[in-house]
């Protein structure tokens, strides 16, 4: 659990992030107050908020709207007692929901009475979610959507279900039928008060910049962005393809279907072939080289599972070439607890080979 400056950072899981340890580590190394940073990667905005720390102002893009919607809160401020506040006047104000999920998952996955609340605050939040105080609420009720049950008070909306990512209707159904587990008339207000009071009340200090839902391949996601002086990012790992389903309930929350899409969407890296892969991350190298200034940094964590057909060092490797950028070295993670998170959500077993690097390029 982290405390003080810091605990923004967790106000809601996203099982690829990397740890805050490693962009703040660098950043604070190489640069100063002050120089831009991008991450075209950006997930849940670990390098944004890293930023932040330091005073360095910096772009995030993701194109999934939950990583999109987590790092624009990494960035934003407000008072716990202004998030609660829009939160109740949100409840007060609200007409019956529009849309109510029905079947048997959404019957035992909330109280009907915290399924009300749930799409009457999804409604006010997509109609209208530009202000701090509300990409806030946001992000604390995506990071309450869904979690264990606890003992003593509910910190979660939710019946018993993993925190990182959504449970699968089929699974969850037969789990919670199995065990008599019944969802709790939760208290909605209480969840986000203590949420907001744990996350908020220590702001880190305020520094420009923005998050960009948007593809990186495409040149134009890029566009009016002020030089960085530094990248610091990790893209997906070759052959990791569930980044969507897994997190299908926060997606619904952020206007998306109320049930498992697998269908994977075009602005998803696609990881039809080792080659094809590296050809695709290429590009966003190279969008990223057009908007970095002539001195700049391009750090990359990567990694994934060995694979009889492509090394993940190799795919970086490929790359890399003729995108702008001059790998200089790679250095082996020495705890590749991420990995081992990624490989384990992924369905591999833990033990499975993985590494990870840190990769140091220059503008080539
Ligand atoms: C390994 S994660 C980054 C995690 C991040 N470092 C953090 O701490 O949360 C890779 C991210 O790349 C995103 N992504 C995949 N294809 C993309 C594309 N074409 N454009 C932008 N983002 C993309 C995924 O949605 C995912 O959030």
């Amino acid at each position: 659990m982290s405390h003080g400056v810091h605990a923004l950072n967790a106000i809601c899981p996203y099982y690829t992030m990397y740890p805050l340890d490693f962009p703040l580590r660098v950043l604070n190394k190489y640069g100063k107050r002050g120089d831009w940073v991008i991450d075209p990667f950006c997930g849940r905005g670990t390098t944004n908020f890293a930023a932040r720390l330091l005073e360095m102002p910096s772009m995030g893009v993701d194109s999934s709207p939950v990583a999109a919607a987590l790092a624009q809160a990494k960035l934003s401020t407000a008072a716990p007692s202004g998030v609660v506040a829009s939160a109740r006047a949100i409840l007060k104000a609200a007409k019956e929901p529009t849309a109510l999920p029905t079947g048997a998952f959404w019957r035992l996955a909330y109280h009907e009475h915290t399924l009300v609340q749930l799409c009457q605050l999804r409604e006010a939040l997509l109609a209208e979610c530009s202000s701090p105080t509300r990409i806030l609420l946001r992000a604390i009720v995506l990071g309450a959507l869904h979690g264990p049950r606890p003992q003593g008070a509910a910190s979660h909306f939710s019946n018993q279900s993993p925190r990182t990512f959504a449970p699968k209707p089929k699974y969850a159904v037969k789990f919670w039928t199995a065990r008599a587990m019944r969802p709790v008339d939760v208290d909605v207000l209480s969840i986000i008060k203590t949420r907001a009071d744990r996350y908020l009340a220590e702001p880190p200090p305020n520094v420009e910049g923005s998050v960009r839902l948007g593809d990186s391949r495409v040149a134009d996601t890029f566009a009016d962005m002020p030089k960085a002086r530094f990248v610091v990012t990790s893209p997906p790992y070759f052959g990791m393809r569930t980044y969507l389903p897994d997190q299908w309930l926060r997606l619904w929350f952020l206007g998306g279907p109320d049930y498992v899409e697998y269908r994977q969407p075009k602005e998803q890296l696609e990881h039809s072939g080792a080659d094809h892969f590296a050809a695709e991350m290429g590009r966003v190298w190279k969008n990223v080289a057009d908007h970095t200034t002539e001195t700049a940094r391009l750090i990359i964590r990567y990694g994934g599972i060995h694979d009889r057909d492509a090394e993940p060092m190799d795919v970086l490797k490929k790359s890399l070439v003729d995108s702008g950028w001059k790998m200089k070295t790679a250095k082996a993670v020495p705890d590749s607890d991420a990995a081992r998170r990624q490989v384990i959500q992924f369905g591999a077993k833990p033990k499975k080979a993985i590494t990870e690097h840190d990769v140091y390029c220059y503008r080539a």
